[in-house]
């Protein structure tokens, strides 16, 4: 492995010299930096991360910011951002960061050091002004961060009424719903897309939305007590598929089959979905091409430095599977 030593002893000039060189900082006549350049080359010396990524003016890193790691909606978005960052020639580097501004702050500062060429982020606490010190691009994915920020994200309304609508169509005539966190904008899209198809029903009462947090634990806890005190409910969408897993395992301790007591849809289509028993039908947001599409957007924007803002919103799918389906007849393979 060359060092600088051996560059500046190839070139005949000083280690200072080279340093000046690769940082850009102090004068070296033309002559001279082609030496150097020419002896770093034929060396394939390189310098450590802050000289090179000064040398080029880019790391060619790129930092994917998740809020919970333990949700295997993140790890499979992490996938599609990791293998097209790879494929355009970038280092990927995940951060978890709990959704804490300070960790994210922490993440944003020691990145920007090593000269990261460019952010995507998963963040309900971020907002544009914190991020307006940040001068590579950023793209907001799955949650929107602020107007003036590429974003991609999905019909989290639409798709929500689509999946009440569909729990209508499959016989259910009380229908609650499992809300994700109030501060986490698509939770509050979905919980607003039920609303906008229960809340003129004569039967809806506002117990019948709980909140679940988006986890497998409090989803759980949430649906054993709503079932307990609403032994009506017939129907329940789940603002994820992680609360929609908890529904599933409090209707069975509580003795209620599924679907034929209790129909319950989810929403994501993560892999978990397919091996939970029932298996649960669900709302699959494209969890693969929304993260495709981010990391195209950001590619995009560092290589033409094009500060242009992108909008690309995907359509969720409907995945009937026995969780639902009153005979099991027909499911998604
Ligand atoms: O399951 C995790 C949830 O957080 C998903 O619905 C995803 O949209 C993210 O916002």
């Amino acid at each position: 492995m060359a060092t600088i030593r051996d560059v500046a002893e190839l070139a005949k000039v000083s280690t200072a010299t080279v340093s000046r060189v690769i940082n850009s900082n102090g004068y070296v006549n033309d002559e001279t930096k082609k030496r150097v350049k020419e002896a770093i080359e034929q060396l394939n010396y390189l310098p450590n991360d802050v000289a090179r990524s000064l040398f080029k003016g880019r790391s060619q890193m790129i930092a994917l910011f998740v809020p919970d790691i333990t949700n295997p909606f993140f790890p499979e978005l992490a996938r599609a951002v990791e293998d097209v960052t790879n494929q355009y020639g970038y280092t990927f580097v995940l951060c978890n960061t709990d959704n804490d501004n300070d960790k994210q702050m922490d993440y944003l500062s020691a990145l920007q050091q090593k000269s990261v060429d460019g952010f995507i982020m998963v963040s309900s606490s971020m907002t544009g002004e914190h991020l307006q010190h940040i001068q590579v691009p950023i793209v907001a994915l799955d949650r929107i961060i602020s107007p003036d920020m590429s974003s991609v994200t999905v019909n989290n309304r639409s798709g929500s009424r689509q999946a009440v609508q569909y729990l209508k169509s499959v016989g259910c005539t009380r229908i609650a719903h499992i809300a994700g966190p109030e501060h986490v904008d698509n939770a509050v899209y979905r919980m607003r897309g039920y609303l906008d198809e229960v809340k003129d029903e004569d039967w809806f009462n506002s117990s019948y939305v709980v909140s679940g947090a988006y986890n497998f634990d409090a989803a759980r806890k949430a649906a054993m007590n709503l079932l307990t005190r609403h032994p009506e409910i017939d129907g329940i969408f789940a603002g994820n598929d992680l609360m929609g897993a908890g529904v599933l395992n409090a209707a069975a301790s509580l003795g209620k089959k599924v679907p034929d007591d209790l129909a319950v849809i989810g929403f994501d289509g993560i892999t978990m979905g397919e091996t939970v028993t029932p298996a649960l039908t669900t709302m699959a947001q494209p969890i693969y091409e929304i993260g495709k599409s981010a990391a195209e957007i950001l590619i995009n924007q560092i290589g033409t430095s094009d500060s242009g803002v992108v909008t690309e919103e995907f359509n969720v799918q409907l995945i009937e599977r026995q969780s639902t389906l009153r005979k099991a007849e027909t499911y998604e393979q």
